[in-house]
């Protein structure tokens, strides 16, 4: 675990075998603005009414993946405490598939040498547990990682994905086809979408398309549950000579996703991408350095404020106490599953500090104090200037402190220290 940003050793040249691999370019921050018209279709499959939350195998283990880590990530979350704290979706993400290459030369099936058992085994067996299981395709001929794919096929594998007992579906265009007219990607996943819902089964839908062809302006209207708001995360919270590359960091992630605040509500959501609280910079598939525990606490936060799904990326069966801490706090899970599905605005920007607000369903305030810098500072919430509340007395709780901080009458401040994040809830003390 490293607290200050350490030089990334192998950062490049990973990123330069990723980059190929992708064929990917940056992007520019969201442009929300830009708006593009398409026929509403007010598709909706009626899930996903609060952020999803589980376990996704890509961040901690790329391609791979096999039946005895799904297994024993599904008995860890259940010992470990997660899956009652809400992470109920296990993820097979890319290279459960047998093939790979175009679909045109090989059907989509599953590697049963990975799989000995095959999918269904898996659905059942995390259904018997009380979780769901997830699993991966895209819209193209083949995958990001080179396997088969689903394009042209979407009702045959749609009913395979149904068969096995599939309850979540991450289907991709790949970060390479930045180029693709909105018209088309819209068109590719709407096939999916209308396929998984003439199934009599509920699959969560993500289409992840590195927030590209301004996905968030139509796929909640056919039937997205989340969609992905920008590149894929890097094991770095701040880490801005990657920025240009294909990779992005923490902060930038948010700096991104933070103008899409109104594209978020119950059943669509903003996704921020997979967490990499725990990843400590020993993944094989993502670039970067790690964190430190204080930063991946932060990033948690952050998820949580802003209703990103939260889907753990690490190995769950070997985590520190720290961690599970932090993946387990209820207090801070309550407001990522807030039932108004409110996205986190940034409501005060002083240079390095920062004041977020999510207005909760009850009519209290999650705030978030995030100090971007890496020395300790104090950060300031005024309920009157930052939020417009005409409150007089306001009751503050710290939810990682687990702390009732008293009523207060003058604003709020806090020493946070470097790259801390300190989340409040405030209540009318009035009341
Ligand atoms: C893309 C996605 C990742 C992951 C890989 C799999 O890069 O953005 O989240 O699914 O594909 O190949």
């Amino acid at each position: 675990m490293t607290f200050l940003k350490s030089v990334q050793t192998g950062t490049l040249a990973a990123l330069a075998v990723f980059a190929l691999a992708h064929t990917a370019v940056a992007t520019e921050p969201a442009s929300p603005e830009k708006v593009t018209h398409f026929e509403q279709l007010n598709l909706s499959n009626g899930l996903a009414k609060t952020p999803p939350m589980g376990w996704s195998s890509w961040n901690g283990f790329g391609v791979n993946i096999n039946e005895k880590l799904v297994v024993e990530t599904i008995d860890a979350m259940v010992e470990n405490g997660m899956r009652d704290a809400g992470y109920i979706y296990v993820n097979l993400d890319d290279g459960w598939q047998r093939y790979k290459g175009s679909r045109n030369d090989n059907p989509l099936e599953y590697d049963p040498e990975k799989f000995p058992r095959g999918i269904k085994y898996l659905a059942d067996y995390a259904h018997q547990k009380g979780m769901k299981l997830g699993i991966y395709s895209g819209p193209g001929k083949d995958t990001c990682a080179g396997y088969t794919g689903s394009g042209g096929h979407e009702k045959q594998d749609a009913d395979m994905f149904a068969s096995w007992g599939i309850d979540h579906l991450k289907y991709d265009a790949c970060c390479s086809h930045a180029n693709e007219p909105a018209d088309v990607v819209r068109r590719d996943f709407l096939a999916m979408s209308k396929a998984l819902m003439a199934e009599k089964q509920d699959v969560v839908y993500h289409t992840c398309h590195c927030g590209w062809a301004n996905i968030w302006e139509w796929a909640g209207d056919i039937g997205a549950n989340h969609w992905r708001i920008g590149q894929d995360i890097s094991d770095d919270f701040d880490y801005p000579e990657n920025r240009e590359q294909y990779y992005f960091d923490v902060l930038d992630m948010i700096d991104r996703g933070i103008e899409l605040s109104k594209y978020a509500k119950p059943g669509q959501w903003n996704d921020f991408d997979m967490l990499i609280v725990g990843l400590d910079g020993k993944s094989k598939t993502l670039v970067g350095a790690g964190a430190s525990n204080i930063e991946y606490r932060t990033h948690f936060s952050m998820w949580a404020m802003l209703a990103s799904p939260m889907l753990v990326g690490s190995d769950v069966r070997n985590l520190d106490p720290y961690t599970l801490e932090t993946l387990t706090n209820r207090e801070v899970i309550a407001i990522s599953q807030d039932p108004a599905g409110h996205q986190a605005r940034k409501v005060r920007d002083d240079g390095d500090y920062e004041v977020y607000a999510k207005e909760l369903a009850d009519g209290s305030y999650a705030v978030a104090l995030l100090n971007r810098n890496g020395t300790t500072a104090d950060i300031t919430v005024n309920w009157h200037r930052d939020l417009g509340l005409p409150w007089e007395k306001v009751a503050v709780r710290d939810l990682w402190a687990h702390e009732d901080k008293g009523n207060f009458e003058i604003p709020y401040t806090a020493e946070v220290i470097g790259h801390e994040a300190k989340v409040l809830l405030l209540r009318d003390a009035g009341k």
